[in-house]
Parts: structure tokens; sequence; C-alpha cells
């Protein structure tokens, strides 16, 4: 009976409605929602769960919420918050099965950034467990023997590309001040998952299939992606023995016994090694890595304050820098039928894209006109800029207000999608909004204990200068890359109303800042907002997401100026509304769901 319910979703789900833009939800941009493979062994609540998600309905529930990319990862969260854990917990649970169930998106491998609301104090803040350069590393590392830029995938691919995670400690430290279970109850799920297997999902299935030939090049991750050289098949139960033996240690020892000891030692020899492409990670880079605490980068708009990751991120600046300056149009009254609604996001999407690339980086590194970029006037100011009646004919860098005499070139560095996004709502009112990656799908394909090892470092731009001037985000020994990583929690009058976040590389900005408009604006819920059909602008031009309403919006697009290219966009928002209850939704385009109760 749940492969027919499973199969009717599906079908559903591809069938294209005649809904106006606004009203056209789920129905059409839900190319990878629950399937029969994944069906067998789902729980009520999930099937429930999925179903009103591809039936375009939020999940709304009294006391807790978790909403993250895959049912087995959400359900771990859910038995944490229902024993009475906190979000923090929680969040441990959720990524240490995502780790296994969708280890090409995010897990121990990689870097995290994480956005806490405390109910205890009312205060915001925000970890940063982003990975850092080799001390080895210098500006050079991604030039060939002529000094000029490597390929992207020649650089993404092997040892070179390799940062120090940052996911574990980010773990320990978000336990350490905000756990209330005990740290090795948080890994049992995980553990019992890799040693007695789970089943491979349809995208997992899918995307090693798209990826067979990267992944066959290092025999660790053939052997565990293709075994006996066929990529694994969706709905094959799976098993990850070292996977569970690492997350023994981490449950025992803590992250000492990732950063020191066997674990880190295969990390080490994993990188150094790799065959025709070996990086320069050492074990003093992992003994010294910190997770570091910062102050949230809030942006006004509307009745809100929309609060996120600040650099290494350029998240929360270019989140808060495309709302910002639309906060003097009034996008209520223009809806999202109107073309020059699209015009408008459009073009301050690509004016704000304009600063991220001349400013934004690691601020360890480089001074950066950080409050600059998102204050009230230099904002309204660049919005006055989408005044016109067409699309803006060039969308150059501003000039915030900055007490530095340095100048930085524009940023030429390129970052393709995987990651995820995890929001949760505890019983006691705390809120957690953490986007998580190893960068790449499948990363460096380099896997260790396990896991997969991060491609963090090709977030760097390639180039170091351009006309002699230097590029913030160049590589520096012991630097973040630049993120677009943009976990938010938007707050109305000092509480938190809104948690949201998502995968999709640097387009996650648009996904998220169109998101929000949704909710604040159009009056949609979280689940009418996440599905809704994508038009992302980032450097000029007009992404628009193929098969669905978005398209109906190419010909208009294309008379007020903009290049326009139909595409998949797929996004994997996860939010959470507070309000009277919590208001959860998944993104239809991924395997994820929000659970509550
Ligand atoms: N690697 C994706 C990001 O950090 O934005």
């Amino acid at each position: 009976m749940r492969r027919n319910l499973i199969s009717g979703l599906f079908v559903t789900a591809l069938i294209f409605g005649e809904a106006s833009f606004a009203q056209e939800t789920a129905d059409a941009v839900a190319p990878e929602g629950a399937s029969e493979g994944q069906a067998q062994g789902l729980t009520d609540e999930v099937i429930a769960s999925l179903e009103a998600k591809m039936a375009g309905q939020p999940v709304t529930s009294q006391n807790w919420m978790v909403a993250a990319a895959n049912p087995l990862a959400v359900e771990a969260g859910a038995k944490v918050l229902r024993a009475g854990g906190s979000a923090a917990d929680a969040m441990v649970a959720v990524q240490v099965v995502l780790g296994l169930v969708e280890p090409q998106s995010s897990g121990l491998g990689g870097g995290a950034f994480l956005v806490w609301y405390d109910a205890a104090t009312g205060k915001l803040t925000t970890l940063d467990g982003r990975e850092t350069a080799p001390l080895e590393a210098d500006h050079r590392l991604f030039h060939d023997e002529n000094g000029e830029p490597l390929k992207f995938y020649d650089a993404v691919v092997g040892g070179l590309s390799v940062g120090t995670p940052g996911t574990p400690a980010l773990l320990e430290e978000a336990h350490r001040r905000w756990g209330r279970s005990p740290w090795p109850s948080l890994f049992q799920d995980g553990i019992t998952l890799a040693d007695e297997g789970f089943l491979v999902s349809p995208r997992l299935a899918t995307l090693v299939e798209a990826d067979a030939e990267r992944l066959s090049r290092f025999p660790v991750t053939a052997d565990y992606f293709l075994p006996e050289g066929e990529p694994l098949q969706q709905g094959q139960r799976l098993m990850n023995p070292d996977y569970a033996d690492a997350l023994r240690v981490l449950a025992s020892e803590g992250s000492a016994g990732f950063y020191g000891g066997e674990v880190a030692a295969g990390i080490v020899s994993t990188v150094r090694g790799a065959p025709g492409n070996p990086g320069v990670l050492s074990g003093v880079d992992l003994a010294l890595y910190q997770v570091i605490e910062r102050d949230p980068v809030c942006a006004a708009y509307r009745a809100y304050e929309v609060c996120g990751m600040g650099p290494p991120s350029s998240g929360a600046l270019t989140v808060g820098q495309i709302l910002g300056m639309l906060d003097g149009y009034d996008l209520a009254a223009m809806g999202p039928e109107d073309a020059h609604t699209w015009r408008l996001i459009g073009d301050a999407s690509r004016l704000a894209f304009a600063d991220r690339g001349r400013y934004m980086a690691d601020h360890d590194y480089v001074p950066m006109p950080t409050q600059g970029l998102v204050d009230p006037a230099y904002l309204s100011e660049r919005g006055q800029l989408l005044g016109g009646e067409g699309a803006l004919t060039e969308a150059a860098p501003g000039n915030p207000v900055f007490d530095h005499a340095s100048n930085w070139a524009d940023d030429v560095s390129l970052e393709l999608p995987s990651t995820s996004h995890i929001s949760i709502v505890d019983q006691y009112g705390n809120v957690l909004s953490m986007t998580t990656t190893i960068e790449n799908g499948f990363g460096s394909r380099l896997m260790t204990n396990g896991f997969l090892l991060n491609n963090e470092l090709t977030d760097f731009s390639f180039k170091t200068h351009s006309d002699g001037v230097p590029i913030a985000n160049r590589l520096e020994p012991g630097k973040r890359p630049r993120s677009s990583m943009s976990p938010t929690i938007v707050m109305q009058d000092g509480k938190p109303v809104l948690a949201i976040g998502s995968p999709g590389g640097s387009r996650i900005i648009g996904y998220v800042a169109k998101s929000i408009i949704a909710w604040a604006d159009w009056d949609m819920d979280v689940q009418q907002a996440l599905s809704l059909p994508h038009l992302v602008n980032r450097f000029g031009t007009y992404d628009v997401e193929l098969g669905t309403a978005a398209e109906g919006f190419s010909d208009p697009l294309i008379e007020l100026g903009f290049e326009v290219n139909p595409r998949d966009l797929t996004s994997g928002l996860h939010a959470i509304a507070i309000g009277d209850v919590l208001t959860g939704g998944a993104d239809p385009r991924r395997e994820g769901i929000a659970l509550g109760e």
C-alpha cells in the first residue's frame, strides 16, 4: 500500500497544473520526490510529511520541529527532541546521519556555519566551522607550471582541494554550549544505520551514476560507491563499518579523536597520497583547527531583521543587500506575477553580487567593509539604481563606507552546488539554522574512515590578482574560503520568526532571499515559499527554473533586457516559521521533510 501511495505522490509531482505562478508550487518543482525504493521502511509520520510536502502543505506542531534533507536524518533529530534534547543535540544526530545517507553533500570531512537563537538569553550568535587552508598551501596552489589557474575539476578531484575539516569541532562546540543530552547518545542512530545498513535513496543513486568516472579514480571511494564496478542502486542496502568506527571514536573521545589519532592519520595520508593530485593538509592543520564564534550579520527588511552568517560567508551580507535594496519597493503590491517584480529582484541581486565579488572574503585576513555593506543608507542609495524600467546595463560594485585604504579586484571563483541545510526549533524555544557542506557533490572524491573529504579550497579565487590589484578571496595559509552559505534566522521585535537556508552554491543566496520575500511580502506559508518556482540572477544571466511556470517569465524578462537561461535549479530549502505554532517546510526538489510534535 505504501508503494502505491508513494508512487502516486511521485506521479502527482510530475503533473503540471493550470495554476497561476504563485499557486504553482510542488506540482511543477518536484523532480526528486519520494520514491518506491525509499518508501520501504518509512514510518507513517514520515509518509505524512512527504505527502504534505508534495501537496504543497506545511507541517505544523506545538513544541518542536526539525527539517532536513533526508527522512532518516530527520527521524534521528526528532528522536532527540522528543526525549527532551536541545536543538544543538538534535543537530548533532541529524548531521551524523546525513553524513551517511547523503554523503555527497555534507559530513565529518567538511565544514559548516551555524546560527543560534538562545531562548534563555534572547541572544543570537553564530559558529564558524568553515574549513581552513593548510599552512603549507599558498596562492599558487591552484596554478599550473606556467602560473595559469587550473581547470576547475583538475583542482577539485584529489588532495589539492582539501581544507581542514571543521564540522566535527562545530558539533562538539555546539553541544558544549547548548547541549542537554549525553554526547555519546547523539551518535547512536548513525552508528546503527552504518552497521546495519540503510537503503540508498534515489538521489544518491542518481548522483553516483552521474559521477561514476570521478568516483572510480580512487580505490577506497570506488569500493564504496561502485561496488564490483557498478554504481550503487536505489533501494540497495548499504553498510559503512568504517564510518561506524569513526563515529564510535567521536562518541567516546570527542573531537580530539578526530583531529588526532588514527582518524587524523587517515585523513592526512589520504590527502597527501592522493594519486595524481596530492594535497598539503598536515597533522598540524588538524591539531590547530578551531571553531570561531562570530557576531551575526543582520539587515533590515520590512518589519524584520534578517540575520545570518557573516564573513567568511558572503551569505548574510549578500542576502541582506538584496533585501535592503528592495526595501523601498512595494513588492507586496506588485506581487509575484509581475515581471517587474523579478526585474527588481534580479537586478538587486546583480548589484549585491558585484559587491560580493569585490569586497567579501575571510575578514580575519583582509579588511572588509562589513557593516558598510548592509548600512541602510548605502542600500537605499544602491536601491535607487533599480528605479528604471528595464534591466541595468551594468552592475558595478558600489562604495560602502570603508575606513580602510585597501582596494580589491573583482573575484572570479566558481562554486558548484552540493551542501545541505538543517533548521530546528526545540521545546525550550531555541532556534538553530545550519548549512553544512563538503562543497562539490562528493567533495574531493577522496574517502577515508567512511566519509568523504571536502574540496572547499576551490571556493577561493584561483587567480590572486587582476591587473596587479589583489583579490580579497585569494588563497592564503590558514585562511577560510569565502562561502555563499546563508543559514538565516529572521527576527521580529527581538524574537525569532523564521529559520531558513539552502544548498546550491552561490545560488543559495537567491533561493534564500526569494523565499524570505515570498513569506514576508506575499503571505505565503513556508511550504508555499519553498515550493515557489525559482528565478535566480547572480552575474547577469537570469536562470529560470526549467519545467515550471518560472519559464513563463522568459519572454518578458528578455523584453526587459535580460539574458535568460532555463535550467534545473535544485535548491534544498528547509524552513520553520515560528508563531503560535511551528510551521515547517521542506524543498520538494529534494528528499527532505519537516517533522514536529
Ligand atoms: N561550498 C559552498 C559554499 O560554501 O558556499
